[in-house]
Order: C-alpha cells, then sequence, then structure tokens
C-alpha cells in the first residue's frame, strides 16, 4: 500500500516499508527504508535541527537544518551542498531539482524506450522534481516483496542536453553495512566478495558493455553479524543487461549512501529539447531473516514478476544439449542416435547446439549465415525435428544471433554492421558484434531468426553470445535497446519458446535478460564441486528455476576432476537439470543411474524448480507442498569424519516428518585394494576381473530412514553415519571424495500434534 499522510509518503510491502518526506526545501528525505513501521511513525526518523556541519553548505542562512550534506535523501544533485556522491550528472553542470508534485499510480508506468520491467506492481508513485528547463519524475514502485525504482528525465528547455549519469535508484541508509558482490569471469562464474563499506567508495560496476560475469549488477549490503537466518540484509539488483554501477559509501554522519544504474563509464546521451530519458528499473529488497530471508524475497519476486508470465511455475524439460558430447562434429544420423539414447534416460527435450549452420564447423567461421548445413542435416530442421519429435521428445536450437565472424557471408555483405572503432578489428573467440543499435540489424536478425522459428517445430532456443565489444562505447546503452527489442519481436509473439540466455555461461545473468526468457545458462563449468559455488551464490538473489544445470562427462573438461555420477545429479537437481555428455561413452550401471536420476527428478520436479530454496550449512534443500528434498555435499574425504548432523530449516515444529535418504550405489572399483581382502580369491585391484566388475556391478549404499518432528529435524539431530576405515557396511554411508547424498522429508500424514 502507498499512502501519503501530513506530507510523508508511506509504502508499505509485506514486512518492509519505505518512508519518504518532502522537506522545507523540497529536497526528498529518505526517512526509513526497512523493517515495516507505520507512515505516523515518520517523526522518529526526521533529522533534528543543528544538523549543520562546519564549512557546509545550507539552502537557507541561519537554518541548520537545511544542509543537504548531512541529510538522509532519496536523490541528490551535484554542486548544491551535498558533497556525497551524486546520482546525476549533466556535463558537469551543477543541478538544483527540487519537489514539483506527486501522483499514485495503480500498476507500474509502462516502460516508453523498450527497456524490460517488472510487471505486476500493486501502485506506483510517481513524485516529480524540477528545475527550470529539466523535469525529473522518481517512480516507486511497491511489489509485495519489493520495491523498484527508476527515474525519467525529460528537457523541457529549448536547448540540447548532455547527460553523464542518471542512477536509477539512490538510497541513505543509517548504520554500518557490508557489501557482498559477486565476481569472476569465464567457468569461475559468482565467486562470493564481501567488505565492509567505509568511508571510501566501494563499487561494483561493469565496463564490457554487458551486465558481464566479472561483476553481477545484484549485490547485498548486510549489517555486520547478520548470519544466514538473521540480522537486517538489503539486496539490490537492475533490470538491465548492459553496463552497470553501484556504490556504497558511509559518511562521517553515519549514512551509507548506495545508488545503482547504468555505468556512467563511457555513457552520453544527448537529449534533444522535450526528448525524455528513461533509466532502467533497479530492484530494492529487505529482510530481518539474514542472508537466506532476503534470498526468499528475491525469488519470489524474480519468480512472480520478472520471468515471463507464461513460463511461471511451467515446468521445465529435462535437456539433453549436443556441445559438450559432440562440439561440431555431427551430422543427423549421430543427432538422431544421441536422441533416441537420451529419450531412453528420460530426457524430454533435445537441444542441438552449435554447429547447424552455415560453414560453422568450428568458431572461426560461419557466424551469422543462418542458412541450415544441408551436408549435416540433409532435409534441414524441418526433416530433424520431425524424426526427434517421432522419438517422443521436443526439439530445441542454439543460436548466437548477435556476433559475426569475419569469415562469414554477412560480413562479406555487410561489413559496416560489424562494431568497429577507428582501429584495426580486435576479434574475440574469432568474432565481432553485430551493431544492434541500427534497426536494419535489428531486422536481420528478427527475419533469420523467426524464419527458422517457423521452418521447423521448436520449443527451445539457447540464445548464445561470446564476445564484449571494446566498440561499443558511447552506443553500449542503444545497443542493449536494441538487443531487447530484437528479443521482444521474436519471443512475445512465440511465448511458448523457452527461451535460455547464454553468454560463454553466466556472462550475462541478469534480471533484463530473464524479462524475455526465464532461464539463463550460468556456467560453462559443470564440475558439480565448482556448480556448489556457482549455483549457491546464484541463490542469494536469483531462484533456482533461473539456471540450467547439466550433468557433464568426469573427469570434468574445464578441471580434470573426477566425481561421482551421484554428485552431478545431485546438484544439477537443484536448477533445471539436463545430460550434456557424450552418451555412447556411458556404461550400462551410468544409464541405469540416470534413468533413476531423471525419473527421480521428474517426480520432484516442482520442488526442485520451484520450491523454496535454502542453503544449508553442508548442502541445499528446497521445500513445496509437505516435501522436503535436501542434499549434503562432501569436498573431502577425512580420516574418522566427525558424525554429521543435517539440519534442516522450515519445517513446521509440531508436525511429523519421514526422512528417507534416496538410494544410491557404490562402485566396486571405489574400494580398491580393500576388495581383495573380501573376495574368495585373492584378486589383483587392477587386474581385469576388478576392472570388469566396477563396470558392471554396483552395491548398495547405507539407506537411513526415520521419523521425527519437525523441531527435532531443524535441530539437526540426524546423525550421520560415514565410513570409518572399517570396510565396507552396507548400513553406513561411503561417501568418497566430493560424495553427496539426498533425503526425501515428508510430513506423515495425520500426525499433526497440539501445538
Ligand atoms: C558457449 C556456450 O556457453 C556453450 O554452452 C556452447 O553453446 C558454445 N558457446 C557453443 O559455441
Amino acid at each position: 500500500m502507498i499512502e501519503v499522510q501530513n506530507g510523508i509518503f508511506g509504502l508499505h510491502g509485506k514486512d518492509f516499508s519505505c518512508l519518504l518526506r518532502v522537506n522545507d526545501y523540497g529536497l526528498l528525505e529518505q526517512l526509513h527504508f526497512g523493517p515495516a513501521v507505520q507512515t505516523a511513525d515518520a517523526p522518529a526518523f526526521f533529522c533534528r535541527s543543528g544538523l549543520g556541519w562546519g564549512e557546509s553548505v545550507l539552502l537557507k542562512e541561519g537554518d541548520t537544518a537545511s544542509c543537504p550534506d548531512v541529510l538522509p535523501l532519496a536523490f541528490s544533485v551535484p554542486g548544491r551542498g551535498d558533497y556525497r556522491e551524486s546520482p546525476i550528472e549533466l556535463a558537469g553542470s551543477p543541478a538544483d531539482l527540487r519537489y514539483h508534485s506527486h501522483r499514485i499510480l495503480e500498476g507500474e508506468l509502462s516502460m516508453e524506450s523498450g527497456l524490460p520491467q517488472a510487471h505486476g506492481a500493486q501502485q506506483t508513485l510517481v513524485i516529480t522534481l524540477a528545475q527550470e528547463g529539466l523535469e525529473l519524475e522518481l517512480c516507486f514502485s511497491l511489489f509485495p516483496d519489493a520495491l523498484t525504482r527508476r527515474c525519467i528525465l525529460k528537457n523541457t528547455s529549448d536547448r540540447p542536453l548532455v547527460l553523464t549519469k542518471l542512477m536509477s535508484m539512490m538510497v541513505d541508509l543509517p548504520g554500518d553495512y557490508e557489501m557482498t558482490t559477486f565476481d569472476g569471469g569465464w567457468i569461475a562464474e559468482m565467486r562470493k566478495h564481501r567488505l565492509p563499506v567505509l568511508d571510501s567508495r566501494v563499487v561494483n560496476e561493469s565496463t564490457t558493455g554487458f551486465s558481464s560475469h566479472r561483476h553481477n549488477p545484484g549485490f547485498l549490503l548486510s549489517a555486520p553479524g547478520a548470519t544466514e537466518d538473521s540480522g537486517p540484509v538489503y539486496g539490490f539488483n537492475l533490470v538491465y543487461s548492459g553496463n552497470h554501477y553501484a556504490s556504497a559509501q558511509r559518511s562521517l554522519q553515519g549514512l551509507t549512501r548506495v545508488m545503482q544504474g547504468i555505468g556512467p563509464s563511457s555513457f552520453a546521451k544527448t537529449l534533444a529539447p522535450g526528448r525524455i530519458f528513461e533509466t532502467p528499473e533497479a530492484v530494492l529488497c529487505y529482510s530481518d531473516r539474514g542472508f537466506g530471508g532476503l534470498s526468499e524475497r528475491m525469488h519470489r519476486f524474480v519468480q512472480a514478476h520478472i520471468i515471463p508470465p507464461y513460463w511461471r511455475e511451467r515446468p521445465r524439460p529435462v535437456l539433453y544439449n549436443s556441445w559438450e558430447g559432440c562440439m561440431f562434429d555431427f551430422n543427423r544420423r549421430r543427432l538422431l542416435s544421441l536422441a533416441s539414447q537420451a529419450k531412453k534416460l528420460g530426457c524430454e527435450l533435445f537441444v542441438l547446439d552449435d554447429g547447424w549452420f552455415g560453414a560453422r564447423n568450428s568458431d572461426t567461421a560461419g557466424l551469422g549465415d543462418y542458412n541450415v548445413n544441408l551436408k549435416k542435416l540433409p532435409g534441414g530442421l524441418k526433416k530433424l525435428s520431425e524424426k526427434i519429435k517421432a522419438l517422443g521428445m521436443d526439439f530445441g536450437l542454439w543460436f548466437e544471433p548477435e556476433s559475426v565472424n569475419p569469415d562469414s557471408d554477412l560480413y562479406r555483405s555487410h561489413p559496416d554492421w560489424a562494431l568497429t572503432d577507428q582501429f584495426e578489428p580486435l576479434l574475440g573467440r574469432n568474432q565481432l558484434l553485430l551493431d544492434l543499435s541500427r534497426e536494419e540489424v535489428q531486422d536481420y536478425l528478427v527475419e533469420n531468426v523467426s524464419k527458422i522459428l517457423d521452418q521447423a517445430e521448436i520449443s527451445y532456443v539457447k540464445w548464445d553470445m561470446n564476445r564484449h565489444s571494446v566498440a561499443l562505447g558511447a552506443k553500449a546503452h542503444d545497443y542493449i535497446l536494441g538487443l531487447y527489442r530484437v528479443l521482444e519481436r521474436i519471443f512475445r509473439p512465440r511465448p511458448q519458446i523457452l527461451l535460455e540466455s547464454c553468454s560463454s555461461g553466466g556472462n550475462r545473468f541478469d534480471l533484463g535478460m530473464l524479462c524475455y526468457g526465464p532461464q539463463i545458462w550460468c556456467s560453462d563449468n559443470t564440475d558439480p564441486i565448482e556448480r556448489l559455488t556457482i549455483q549457491e551464490n546464484l541463490s542469494y538473489l536469483y531462484p533456482q528455476s533461473t539456471f540450467g544445470a547439466h550433468v557433464s562427462a568426469s573427469p570434468h573438461a574445464q578441471t580434470l576432476r573426477a566425481t561421482p555420477l551421484c554428485t552431478r545429479g545431485n546438484v544439477s537437481f537443484f536448477g533445471c537439470l539436463g545430460y550434456e555428455l557424450d552418451l555412447d561413452h556411458l556404461l550400462k550401471i551410468e544409464r541405469q543411474e540416470i534413468q533413476a536420476q531423471i525419473e527421480f527428478y521428474k517426480l520432484h520436479r516442482m520442488a526442485f524448480q520451484f520450491g523454496t530454496f535454502r542453503r544449508l550449512k553442508k548442502g541445499w534443500q528446497v521445500s513445496r507442498e509437505g516435501i522436503t528434498l535436501a542434499a549434503v555435499f562432501r569436498r573431502l574425504v577425512a580420516a574418522a569424519p566427525a558424525w554429521e548432523r543435517l539440519e534442516l530449516k522450515g519445517l513446521d515444529r509440531n508436525k511429523r516428518y519421514r526422512l528417507r535418504s534416496r538410494p544410491q550405489r557404490l562402485r566396486i572399483g571405489q574400494f580398491g585394494s580393500l576388495v581383495k581382502h573380501v573376495a574368495p580369491v585373492n584378486l589383483d585391484p587392477n587386474g581385469f576381473v576388478l576392472r570388469t566388475a566396477d563396470r558392471h556391478f554396483t552395491l548398495p549404499d547405507g539407506a537411513q530412514e526415520l521419523c521425527a518432528s519437525g523441531s527435532a529435524l531443524m535441530a539437526g539431530t540426524v546423525l550421520l553415519p560415514l565410513f570409518r576405515g572399517t570396510g565396507y557396511d552396507q548400513n553406513q554411508r561411503t561417501l568418497t571424495d566430493f560424495g553427496s547424498e539426498l533425503f526425501i522429508i515428508e510430513e506423515e500424514p495425520n500426525h499433526a500434534e497440539p501445538g
């Protein structure tokens, strides 16, 4: 609910409030953003007079409460006495924007520029600040779990105006905070870093032209001492896929100024008289239930208001992707053989990745030429997709429309469509970006991609993008607007196509892309131990249904680490499950295990994809409709390990639950020379007999089953017996390095006890 009482704006979501007021000088004060309070509480947050600070500027001589430098503000301007960082820059000129008017709208205020935005707002408060020749609308949209903010700047003068910075939001928060950012690079996405916010500015910024894996736009601010389950935590994110900027800095008065918006580096917009500029939308979220509480809120917000409505809670198919198994080397026969194997394993969607068009037999040529390679695929995509359909699977296809190889017909006929600067073009993965800010380029992409989508039954698209551009410069924002236009034109008329975006993995994992497609391929790194970091850190801000998670070969291509198949499955269950490996090389026992994994995943798909996700001490859990699935992951084994406890979360204390471990099998080979002690004859552990046995037989692993109250299960009373160096015991769990185990916890019917 948004209300205005005695000049106070009260914005009240579920368990959070934001209070604003316009002071006597027309400045917008940020009285409060945090736990739920009442609008009538505003005076408790007023800054008292006597604030004027030494040499600081006063807006009115003699009134020490008129000192902009020390007030908690919701927006500030440069050059008028607030010396803290300003969210707006007009080519170096000062600004004097003061309150002009306000209005409250039902729902959200639609974007005019084509930027994506969160849908389904309850109400929007628009506060207009103005000075001669300039108007700035500050839009606050209220959602149950979050507040979003954006700005619209209008040039009301008769001269062009140059804008070099305009943040989507700014907020001054009292108190000390730590800032958590998610940084990384290719195959090393989402590394979590936490820094105290002190008097020097902490910046989270991307300058590559895209939101980037270097610095994800989403970040957190937490009170020192906040834990996974308690304490105040703020989450911020941007509905945008281009350069972004966020900063946090504490003032001498103990206010932490936070802002976020389009990255100002090489940003400049000339606004002709009468023209407007819209910023992307920033998302602000608060929880006093720690990092876990914040994530739950962010997940709900993204599910309900960011991803395309068609895909909200719509189950995602288990897919097989051809990339890691085939790379560029395939033909129709090979694909159909893989598809029929994938179908037998239980996969529902067959995705043909790179290599199906033009001269695309390696990453050096063909990008841009979307005509099917009929040598590889006689009969074209139509024929292939029909055959795959006939096997009982859906068909999906990879594209990389934003780039071009210089060795391509497209580049030869339109070299000027590639983004270059005055220097010799620099290639990234042998390719250049197309200038998506140009309408003819947008038209080419829309026509060519749509033509293919309409020529076969394609129910899924992987939209890849594998380079940054050094030549984007001031065009960066227009490029992103062009990309959004292209996505809008292709996919809005085809909402049923499942769009998974990708950029060398998670190089563009952001809320902007999620407005068009509900899934993002979060990393080319599918080593499950690496994925524990990548997926866990994504989970701070993004729900598990937004990330593709595939089981791939072991040893893993990027880490050379060997991991058990059960762990590869258990990690990938907590996302949109897929398989991406050469199926020809699977052993029968592996096929059986994969079949069982897929069957299990399908049974609990809604919980895995859309259940409430919680981070545990050594694992993850999801809960939905009375069922909780919890996985415990182990990195390195220790000899004589301490007994482990599984501490579950979010159960009903008074209900009784049955907990059972999902049966797993052990490979004989993992017992090494121990086997010779139990075998009736003395066998060489590296000899033919045991190697053959290892390929064909597995042993049951220790299973557990028990019944307990939610209270007991959350207290962590489940003891997990582990291998203790005394030989195989089928009642004991035998986790090797990188082992894992999954538990199913179900409410016991009719066992509710009186509270
Ligand atoms: C990069 C992606 O991240 C991979 O998954 C794969 O699609 C390749 N591109 C194909 O070239």
